[in-house]
């Protein structure tokens, strides 16, 4: 069992269960659990243990977030579609210590105007976005290199 300060949270959002099939010119043809093993094999260099959760739920999220306040180290989270309404997870965020990483396979900047508003950059540390999946291993070490 690691101690409680190498655990890091991977959250994915709605429909990101579909990853591998859904829109693959936007978001690749990886799975999410081929994400999922590049995070944990990514966190295992820094001696970071992977917990991981994807929910369509918003509460399942919620819930998620407020079970690693003096938990986990660190949440990394790509919220999906939530990212861009879901004030009840930026206000769970805002309530967890570590270091939060917000991860986008794409860019959501560069794509349609409601998606240009994250109401989780605020209360995140920072963010990675337009990476596809490279972004697994800059999210992990960003959380490395923030635990030191
Ligand atoms: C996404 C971007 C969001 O705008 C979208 O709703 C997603 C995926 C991404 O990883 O690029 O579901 O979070």
């Amino acid at each position: 069992m690691p101690s409680v300060s190498r655990i890091v949270l991977l959250l994915h959002g709605p429909n990101l269960n579909l990853l591998g099939d859904r829109e693959p010119e936007v978001y690749g043809t990886d799975t999410l659990a081929d994400h999922v093993a590049r995070a944990r094999a990514s966190a295992a260099e820094f001696s970071l243990d992977i917990e991981d959760l994807q929910s369509n739920a918003e509460h399942e999220l919620v819930e998620a977030v407020q079970a690693a306040r003096g938990r986990c180290a660190a949440i990394i989270v790509n919220p999906g579609a939530f990212t861009h309404y879901s004030w009840a997870l930026h206000d769970a965020l805002a309530a967890f210590d570590g270091p939060v990483v917000e991860l986008h396979l794409s860019n959501p900047d560069a794509r349609e105007p409601w998606r240009r508003t994250s109401v989780v950059a605020p209360v995140a540390t920072g963010s990675i976005v337009g990476f596809g999946g490279d972004g697994y291993e800059l999210a992990v070490r960003a959380v490395a290199a923030t635990l030191g």
